[in-house]
Parts: structure tokens; C-alpha cells; sequence
């Protein structure tokens, strides 16, 4: 029997946040103020708003995370992703409450070729845009501000909370137009659902886990084989009637980026599955789940 806990979640409106509000609010008292009630983009205005505020644990899924909106508006994407960020760990801090701060493996540099541990210099290294560079901040903010936070480093996320990757190449081969992605370029894709189970196993049986933390499904992909993969299982499942070509591209050759994109971005999970006891499931696994789920709802 899991102990209630008052939990707070920023951004439960998006993609994580919808998924981690879905799966904890059976068991836990839930706030979840909208952007209306508590804007990221006014660090000046959050502490005043948050003190009011019951909880034990923060989980800030809020942000401002299209690269190419933070590449033209650098200075707004600290204020979301860092400023406001290290405001909400200070007042953890002061009431002794716990928090979690979602980050993300474009904190790297992307020039690697090998699997990331949180060991991995993020820094002196510099994140290749303004969104990577706004989280790193972020991170280094609310590690220094608050004795009691996990950063969570999440990547590619795909879940029914709101679309992503596989729902644009679905909706694509579902239109009959053409398919292409990048094809050098990797990462983990990461369902939704997946974390909001490990996170409450985390701060249900490991409360001490703090620090960063690398939190993804096991493998690695392409955004091209991300594409065909979510496209074969997708004709498996009876979503599609014929299996489109992915035509493949390279990164250098698209032109729709405003924002550079780091390369090699891929996360080893080694130290989540210690925690948890067990080796996440593959990307490829939870996204037939959450396919297959599609069909089911
Ligand atoms: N998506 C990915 O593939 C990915 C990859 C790596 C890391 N991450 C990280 O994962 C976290 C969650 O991402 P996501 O995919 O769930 O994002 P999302 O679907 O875009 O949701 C973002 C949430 O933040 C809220 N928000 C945006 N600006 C805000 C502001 N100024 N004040 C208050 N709330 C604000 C949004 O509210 P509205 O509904 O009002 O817009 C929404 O609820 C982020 O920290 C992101 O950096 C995501």
C-alpha cells in the first residue's frame, strides 16, 4: 500500500506532466496549477505564488523545450528553464520539501559516439543551443539551491498526453504523403507512461535518490528507425494498411532547423535500473504499448 503523498506538478497540462498527473493522482493529493496561475516566464512572481502552496514533493515537467523558440528568445528560455527553475528549489529548500526537475540529454554536446552516463561532462562542453544551454543552467541552479532534488534527464518523449515523433510519421503515412527523417542523429525514445512509473517507484521506495539521473527506456535510435519501427508496429497493429518507405536524411541537408541539433545524444539507464531493480524496457517495447493502446481507447 503506497503512502499518499501531496504532490505538485508544473506543466501537468503537456506531454510528461499530463502522464505523471494521470498515474499518480489515484493514490495522491494532486496540485497542478496552470500556466495562467503560475507562469514560469515571471521568476519574480513564483516564489509569492508557490508559498502558498501544500505539498511535499515538486515535479517541474514545465518548460519552454522547442529549440527553435529558445534560439529566438534565449533570454525567455532562461527565465522558464533556469531562473523561475531555481526559484521553485529554493523554496523546496526552505519548507524541506523534495523536487524533481525534469532535464534532458540535449544538455550534451552531441559529439560523442558512446553511451552517456550522468558522469559525462554536460559542462565545460557547451550545449550546441539555447535550449540545451537554458536546461544545463537549470540544472546547475536547482542542484545548487535545494539539498533534496533529482534531475531527471528524459529524451524523444512519445505518450498520449499530447503528440509527438510517431504521431507525425503516423499521421503522414495515414495522409499518403511522403515520409523522411534524420537518419544521423540518435537518442532513446521514451515513453511517458514508463517514466511516471519509475519516478514513483523512486520516490515511493528510494527517497534519497537525488542528483542526476539519467531516465530513459533501454536502446537507441535514429530518428529515421524511430520512424520505421513506429510505422511497422503501427501495420502490425492495424493502425496502417500498408507500410510506407522512410526515405533518409541527413542532418546537414535539412534546412527546416532554426536551432542547431546535438548528434549523439544517447543515455545509458545503467544507474536507473539500479535503482529500480530492473532493466527499463526497450523504446521499441513501450511504444508497441503505447500504439496497441491507441486501439484499446
Ligand atoms: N518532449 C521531449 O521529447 C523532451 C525531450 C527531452 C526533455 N524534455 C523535457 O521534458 C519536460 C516536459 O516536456 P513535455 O514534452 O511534456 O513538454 P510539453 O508537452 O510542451 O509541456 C510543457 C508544459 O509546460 C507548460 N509551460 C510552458 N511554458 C510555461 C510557463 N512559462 N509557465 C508555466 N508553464 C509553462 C506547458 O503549459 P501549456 O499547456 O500552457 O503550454 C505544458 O504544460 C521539459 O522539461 C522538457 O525540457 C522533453
Amino acid at each position: 500500500m503506497i503512502k499518499g503523498m501531496k504532490i505538485f506538478i508544473t506543466g501537468a497540462s503537456g506531454r510528461l506532466g499530463g502522464a505523471l498527473n494521470r498515474r499518480y493522482a489515484a493514490r495522491h493529493e494532486m496540485l497542478t496549477p496552470s500556466r495562467s496561475v503560475l507562469d514560469l516566464a515571471k521568476p519574480d512572481e513564483v516564489a509569492e505564488i508557490v508559498r502558498d502552496l501544500d505539498f511535499d514533493l515538486l515535479i517541474n515537467c514545465a518548460g519552454m523545450i522547442s529549440p527553435d523558440e529558445c534560439e529566438g528568445d534565449p533570454l525567455g528560455a532562461m527565465r522558464v528553464n533556469a531562473e523561475s527553475p531555481a526559484v521553485l528549489a529554493a523554496e523546496c529548500q526552505r519548507r524541506g520539501a523534495r523536487m524533481i526537475q525534469i532535464s534532458t540529454d540535449y544538455v550534451f554536446d552531441g559529439e560523442g559516439d558512446s553511451l552517456l552516463s550522468e558522469a559525462a561532462p554536460a559542462a565545460p562542453a557547451v550545449p550546441v543551443n539555447a535550449y540545451g544551454r537554458s536546461k544545463l543552467a537549470g540544472e546547475q541552479a536547482v542542484l545548487a539551491a535545494c539539498s533534496q532534488v533529482l534531475v531527471a534527464r528524459v529524451s524523444w518523449l512519445f505518450g498520449p498526453d499530447r503528440p509527438s515523433f510517431p504521431d507525425q510519421m503516423l499521421a503522414r503515412a495515414i495522409a499518403g504523403q511522403e515520409v523522411a527523417a534524420i537518419a544521423d542523429k540518435w537518442s532513446v525514445p521514451t515513453s511517458t507512461d514508463d517514466i511516471a512509473s519509475w519516478l514513483e517507484h523512486l520516490f515511493i521506495h528510494r527517497p534519497a535518490a537525488s542528483g542526476l539521473l539519467h531516465v530513459c527506456n533501454s536502446g537507441e535510435a535514429t530518428w529515421h528507425s524511430y520512424a520505421e519501427t513506429t510505422l511497422a508496429l503501427a501495420l502490425e497493429i492495424g493502425l496502417i494498411q500498408d507500410l510506407p518507405p522512410v526515405k533518409p536524411q541527413r542532418m546537414e541537408e535539412f534546412t527546416g532547423f532554426l536551432a542547431r541539433r546535438p548528434r549523439y545524444t544517447t543515455m545509458s539507464n545503467a544507474a536507473l535500473a539500479d535503482l529500480l531493480g530492473e532493466t527499463p524496457q526497450s523504446w521499441e517495447s513501450a511504444l508497441r504499448q503505447s500504439l496497441a493502446g491507441r486501439v484499446t481507447r
